[in-house]
Parts: structure tokens; sequence; C-alpha cells
């Protein structure tokens, strides 16, 4: 096999943001920008010499090319194994256990730009995950970042292709490539977890459901795990077979981008259940009979629950949300007597707390939950634990909800994105609200009075490294908040998000429109930001 280095110059703009590097599949695609990214998370990881390494992702266009290349580069530098999955594919929090599962002492490169549509015109992504499982912490990132700014030259090597089609060894070299099912180990861990008896039993009652695979890498998973082993009807998964540009869609699972099964679950005949998950895997939306559930109030509904799965039956050991998150997780937390973090957004900012067995559930309110069993959020996993929690209580996705909120109070949540906003208008918004913090406690807005102002920082509690400039927070005296941050995951411009949340505890008014109870603290949020006047527009062009 011929071995190559190849002399190339730093592309600009190689920075990982809030989920790896994102970009369009056509800067991806564009020469040396893959390789040069590439050889900078070797480089950024002490080399890859002797190690092994997980490889897979989403299925979208582009991932068996880039997977080629990146076999090709892990050979040349010396790397021991590869393990990837059949036919390119691995879901995000596959990827994950596999790196554990497998002791993947080079950890795993996951090929997806997650909800982000997929296709030569469209989105594409490549992200580090270590050997824990886990994306790379900001210290690792940051190296690779560093070395993408210095790069001179990659190694790769000239060989044919691999066969991803075809299960078991290969070799690259003097590289070990083997070719998994992307399925098998990730349905036998959900086995320990979950009581597939049980779920079995429900839906041989009759349970019906419906899971949209929205085109992308749950299908396999789902189809196998659902339809397969636990008996559900064919036909409960829709949408199954993963394509490279997931049906032209947005594999996003919220009710702006998942429509069609919103409208299945709003329909005169709908199923029982409903869920969704995203382009890699690890996002999921849940609903019942003519009930959307928030992200936030599933972390909350989950950690209220999670003793009725095998997996969880002797507790949870704390929680941990994202900082925009609602706090409906904070008060059953308190309720449970467990500790709850508040984390910055990223699933990254979970892991060591995660490791140090302080918390045993995390979630994030953009559809993303998950527990120490991956080091990712794991999307159909909270569909299964779901289902595991349906089944012991034997109530509906609603009556569970109204229990939650009539124990706990309600959370109303809304998150207002303004997206392909100019950048240096969206850095406008967040400038002038900085220097407005400190005077604000006490004030009052538009009829509420803020009760503390201020920028998110995190220091971590394990390693005590230390995040700053998280996002905005204006907490008023009513229970309503509002957030403003920046995103770390678009590909074009600037998106700016402003999370919104009103607490309710009177039981008379738990089943009212969101966007009304949350109006006043919107408004608040707007006129003290002037958001909409700086960046010219009148509405958020996406609100979840
Ligand atoms: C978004 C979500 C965040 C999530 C990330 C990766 O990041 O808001 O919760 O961890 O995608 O899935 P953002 O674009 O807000 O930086
Ligand atoms: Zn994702």
């Amino acid at each position: 096999m011929l071995m190559q280095t190849v002399q190339t110059t730093p592309i600009a703009d190689q920075k990982p943001g809030t989920s790896g590097l994102r970009k369009k599949t056509a800067v991806f695609r564009a020469s040396h920008f893959l390789e040069n990214y590439v050889q900078s998370i070797f480089d950024g990881i002490e080399g890859v010499l002797g190690k092994t390494l997980v490889v897979g992702g989403d299925g979208r266009f582009f991932n068996d090319i880039a997977i080629q290349i990146i076999l090709r580069m892990a050979a040349a530098n010396g790397a021991a194994k590869c393990i990837v999955g059949q036919n390119g594919l691995l879901s995000t929090p596959a990827a994950s256990h596999l790196v554990r599962l497998r002791q993947a002492d080079g950890g795993g490169l996951i090929l997806s730009a997650s909800h982000n549509p997929g296709g030569p015109d469209a989105d594409f992504g490549l992200k580090y995950n270590g050997p824990n499982g886990g994306p790379a912490p900001e210290a690792v990132t940051n190296k690779i970042y560093e070395r993408t700014k210095v790069i001179d030259h990659y190694k790769t090597c000239a060989a044919d292709d691999i066969d991803l089609a075809i299960v078991g060894m290969q070799t690259l070299g003097n590289m070990t490539v083997e070719i998994i099912d992307p399925v098998e180990d990730y349905a036998a861990l959900m086995q320990k977890i979950v009581d597939f008896d049980k779920i079995r039993a429900l839906f041989a009652g009759g349970f019906t459901m419906c899971f949209d695979a929205m085109h992308a890498v749950t299908g396999p998973y789902a189809h196998t795990i659902l339809e397969g082993m636990l008996g559900a009807p064919k036909g409960t998964v829709i949408n199954g077979i993963p394509s490279t540009d997931f049906g032209k869609g947005h594999p996003d699972p919220n009710p702006a981008w998942a429509k069609v099964l919103m409208n299945i679950m709003h329909s005169t005949d709908a199923p029982d259940f409903g869920a969704a998950s995203d382009g890699d895997g690890d996002r999921n939306m849940i609903l019942g009979r003519g009930v959307y559930v928030t992200p936030s109030d599933s972390l909350a509904l989950l950690t209220a629950h999670a003793n009725l799965a095998p997996g969880y039956q002797d507790g949870v050991a704390g929680v941990a949300r994202s900082m925009p998150t609602s706090r409906a997780v904070d008060r059953v937390a308190e309720r449970l007597g467990i500790g709850c973090f508040e984390t910055p957004t990223g699933w990254k900012f979970f892991g060591n707390l995660l490791d140090a067995g302080k918390v045993t559930l995390c979630g994030e309110e953009s559809a993303g939950t998950g527990s120490d069993h991956v080091r990712e959020k794991d999307g159909l996993w909270a569909v299964l634990l779901w289902l595991n929690i349906l089944a012991e209580t034997q109530r509906s996705v609603a009556e569970l909800m109204m229990d939650l909120w009539a124990t706990h109070g309600r959370c109303y949540y809304a998150r207002f994105d303004y997206e392909d906003v100019d950048s240096a208008k969206a850095t406008e918004v967040i400038d002038g609200l900085r220097p407005k913090l400190p005077m604000l406690a006490g004030a009052r807005i538009g009829g509420l009075q803020v009760q503390m102002a201020d920028e998110f920082s995190y220091v971590d509690p394990v390693d005590r490294s230390r995040s700053d400039g998280q996002g905005i927070r204006l907490v008023f005296e009513n229970g309503a908040r509002a957030v403003f941050r920046l995103s770390g995951t678009g590909t074009q411009g600037a998106t700016i998000r402003l999370y919104l949340e009103q607490l309710e505890t009177d039981h008379s008014r738990l089943q009212e429109d969101p966007q009304k109870v949350l109006a006043n603290v919107r408004d608040a949020a707007l006129t003290l930001s002037d958001l909409e006047a700086i960046i010219g527009r009148t509405a958020p062009d996406v609100i979840t």
C-alpha cells in the first residue's frame, strides 16, 4: 500500500461548534477540507497510532465517500482498527455505545449534521467523540481547532475502497476494518435497560403507535426493535428507510418539521403514542393522542418515573439539564430529593457529570434526552423508556402529563428562532443586552418584575473547567424566564434563540394555549432587547 504525505495549507473557519464541525456539503467536499479536519482531529488527540476507532454516520449524501477518505487516513496514520457500521450507518447513540463497548481508545468519528437537511446543496458534519463515547470536551476541540490553523500536511494512502456492505473483517494496509451490524449491540443494550416483555404485552394488547424515522438513520433501529423484537404491527414505523437527502425533508423532530406525524397524532384515528427521531437518531419527539410533550416536560416525566424501568430500578442519582431547558425537571428533582445540575447548551457538558456518577438522566430543550447508558442523547432510548412507563402505569400520555403538572406545576415553554441573521446584527443584540444586566434586578419590564439577570457561566463541578458567555438569563418574580443565546450549530449566518418559560401552579390553568401564557414574558424580552428592530424582523422563523 502506497503511503502518501500530502502538503496542504490551513482552511479558514474550521472551528467546531456546539456539536462538531458543520458546514455546507460543498464546503466539506472542497479540496483538502475534510482531510485537513480529519488530520487535525488525529493530531489533536496525540495521534491514532495503534488505536481503535469507531466510524459511522447518518447516511446523508457524502457519508460513504467521507468514510472511505477517513479509513485511508486512519490507516496511513497507523490506526490498528476501525469499527464501521454496515453501509456506513451508525446512529449517534449507537456509535457512542460502540466506543464504550469495544473500548475504542481512539474514540469515534461520527459523520452527521444531525437534524440539518442532507444532500449536495444541504449540510454535512463531522463530530469527534472521545474514548468515553461522548462529544469531545472543549479542551480537545480547542486543540483540534488550533491544529486546523497551522496544518501543513496530512497522511493518506492509495488503496481500494472498503466494501461497506459486507459484515466482517477486511484489511486496509496494516489496519483492520471490521464492518458490523449497526443495530445489534444497541438493541442488546436497550434490552438491559427497559422491560421488553412489558412493552411486548402492551402492543399485544392493542396499543398503537406511530414512529416517524424521518427517512434517517433510526429507521433500521426502529424496524428491528419496535416491529421486530417488541411485536408492534408492521407499519408502526414510517419513513423508515434512510435516504441520502432524508426524503428532501428536514429531519428535525419538532412540531415545525415533523408535520406529518403531528397531523397523524391530532387526527380522529390517532394512535395511542407517537414519536420521531432526527437525522442521526439522538433527538426525539414525544406525542400522545392530541398531545405534544415538550422536550423539557419529557425529561421531567422520565425523571419522575424512571424507576419503573429495570435499568433505573434503584432510582436516579441526579439529573442535569442545559440552561435554556425549562425548569420542570428541577421541580421533580426537588421532590425526589436528588441533585439537579444546570449546564451550558451542548451534550459535551453532561459527560463529566455522567462519568462521575453525579447524574443518571439529562436533557436539553432541543429534543435531546439521555442517560448514563451512553454519552450522547438517545432518541430511541427515550421512546422505549416512555413505552416502558406507559406499559407499567397503564396511563395515557395525556394522563401522565396532567399528573405531572398537577403535582409539580406546569412550565409553559417555547423557543423562538431567528435564523440566517446577519452575524454583526446578532452580536449587536447580545452586546446590547450585556451592559443592561447589572441594573435589571428589581426593575419592571412591561409589568414583569426582574428577579435576576446575568450572563450564564459554568464551572464544571468535576474538572473545574470554566465556560463563559453561555447565554443571557432574565428571571422574573412570577416564575417567568427568558433566555437569549446565539446558536453554535448553524451553517448560514447567525441564529438567535429566545427561550421563554412561565410556571403555572394554578390547577385550573394547566391546559392553556402556551403562546398566550407566554405573551407577557415574550413582550418583556423583546422590549428589553429590541431584538426584532435591530435585526429588522417582525417574527421568528420557527417557534418550537
Ligand atoms: C443545538 C441545540 C443544542 C444541541 C445542539 C446539538 O445547538 O440548541 O441543545 O445540543 O443543537 O444537537 P445550538 O444551535 O443552539 O447551538
Ligand atoms: Zn442529532
